[in-house]
């Protein structure tokens, strides 16, 4: 039985169609869906770009695109002709006139409308406003915007008013792929379907929460964007936010965009101004076999942007007073790991040992790779020795548990998707994206005021020395990233 829930025919314009992102997610996603057949040939995709590009030029990017950066199972040479041949293409001058009337020309009335930019946030308002002027865009059109999603409150403002001179609240998509990973629509699922652990979900309970998004992979190509970003402005002010939000906030009624967004932006606008001295930066250093270190490719010699960073943030609300959540994000570091781990408080008496300590419990959702839920139980040591304690694991991994359902789905495939379904419970809203830097903007202005520079770390390693300080202060520890 096919799961597989068919999306309406529509049109969708893909601006930046031969840029990095279209080529390595968006497209292949797209691939992925008609491949199993959740839109057929009556749909089309019309990329757009600046690039002078005949049709067969834009068919034969996206063919190379797709054997590049697909799935390895979604290499068949008849599929992927199948799905280029819904590719059509447009060159378009976002600040000028050039273009707009042969895209007009492409589109039907009567079909699913969006418009995917994924370009530079400066083209946003060039691009929504000559979609609107020029009598492209309908009242049901989507647009759909990658981040960054603003530098600051200031920026954020101007784009979310910029957008919405043209259009609705209800046909704007802010992407934050995070929220299109398979675990963290679990973690609603986990919260809110099962009655184990909810009622436990609080301070008096929960001694701490750890988030890490944990990469292995340095800046190289991309030195200069980041730069002007690192890791707060990169991750922290969307992605880790946005699990922050999942983890944190209370049980939506329903499941519908609005409940949930409206949850999510109460849980932000509850955080506490963090401390500086609750902040580790880290910048990764050259290694001493040779790698390049982030100066190397910052493009600035003497830049204090790190490419880590940890720090304990306070929900001040009735739920969480008293149990601090940990963030932490970086670069370089020993491996690709993303993770929420739950901590319960220790039993408060141990009745095998008097007066030792039993471990708390500790719920790991992973995030990647190997998206699935560990929950660390104590159990009896199984071999002889009387009544000794251990820890061990509860363990269920996604894919092992329901092999039928096939490979996790990239997050770019449900969220566009979803886009098409007209579902915004996976995007940000535009109050909470500004909420969200209202937060972010004073830590970065703390830290830039202050002039501090970010402490080098090691290739490989968990980072930087004051993350763990940032954790013994508060007798705890991070959790190894293996
Ligand atoms: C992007 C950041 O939004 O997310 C990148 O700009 C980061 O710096 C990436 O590498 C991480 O995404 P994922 O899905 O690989 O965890």
């Amino acid at each position: 039985v096919s799961r597989v829930i068919p999306v309406d025919t529509f049109d969708l314009v893909l601006f930046g169609a031969t840029g990095d992102l279209a080529r390595r997610k968006i497209l292949p996603s797209l691939f992925h869906r008609y491949k199993i057949g959740q839109f057929d040939k009556t749909c089309r995709v019309i990329g757009a770009s600046r690039s002078v590009l005949t049709q067969d030029g834009f068919r034969d990017l996206v063919t190379e695109a797709l054997q590049t950066y697909g799935h390895p199972d979604d290499t068949n040479s008849t599929d992927i002709a199948a799905f280029v041949s819904l590719l059509d293409y447009v060159a378009i001058d976002a600040k000028g006139d050039d273009g707009w009337t042969d895209l007009a020309e492409h589109l039907r009335p009567d079909v699913v409308q969006a418009f995917y930019l994924s370009v530079a946030p400066s083209l946003f308002a060039d691009i929504a406003g000559r979609l609107k002027s020029k009598k492209i865009a309908t009242a049901d059109s989507r647009i759909v915007v990658e981040k960054p999603f603003g530098h600051d409150l200031a920026s954020a403002k101007a784009l979310n008013a910029a957008l919405g001179a043209h259009f609705e609240e209800h046909q704007i998509y802010r992407i934050d792929h995070y929220l299109g990973k398979e675990t963290v629509q679990n973690l609603m699922a986990l919260r809110f379907a099962n009655s184990l652990f909810e009622p436990l979900w609080n301070s008096s309970q929960i001694d701490h929460v750890q988030i890490t998004v944990a990469e292995s992979i340095g800046v190289e190509g991309r030195g200069e964007y980041y730069d002007r970003s690192g890791a707060m402005r990169d991750m922290v002010q969307n992605h880790l936010m946005q699990l922050l939000c999942l983890t944190a906030m209370e049980p939506p009624a329903r499941f519908t965009p609005n409940a949930v967004r409206n949850e999510k932006l109460k849980v932000i606008e509850a955080l506490e101004p963090v401390a500086q001295d609750e902040i580790a930066r880290g910048q990764y250093r050259a290694s001493a076999e040779g790698g390049d270190g982030y100066l190397d490719h910052a493009g600035d010699p003497n830049s204090k942007t790190e490419s880590f960073i940890a720090m304990k943030v306070k929900v001040a609300n009735w739920r969480w007073n008293g149990t601090p959540f940990y963030l932490r994000t970086g670069k370089c570091l020993r491996a690709r790991e993303s993770e929420i781990a739950v901590f319960f408080r220790a039993p408060p008496h141990n009745i095998f040992d008097a007066g030792k300590p039993v471990a708390g419990n500790v719920l790991v959702i992973r995030l990647q790779p190997d998206e699935g839920i560990t929950l660390h139980t104590t159990i009896k040591d199984p071999g002889p020795g009387g009544m000794r304690l251990t820890t061990a694991k509860l363990d269920m991994t996604f894919a092992d548990s329901l092999p039928e359902a096939g490979r996790p789905q990239d997050a770019y495939e449900r969220l566009i998707m979803d886009v098409i379904r007209g579902n915004q419970t996976l995007f940000m809203r535009g109050d909470e994206v500004e909420a969200a830097w209202n937060w972010a903007d004073p830590l970065i202005k703390g830290w830039n005021d202050a002039g501090t520079a970010p402490q080098s770390y090691d290739q490989g390693s968990s980072g930087p020395e004051d993350s763990l300080l940032l954790m013994h202060r508060d007798n705890r520890r991070w959790r190894e990233i293996s």
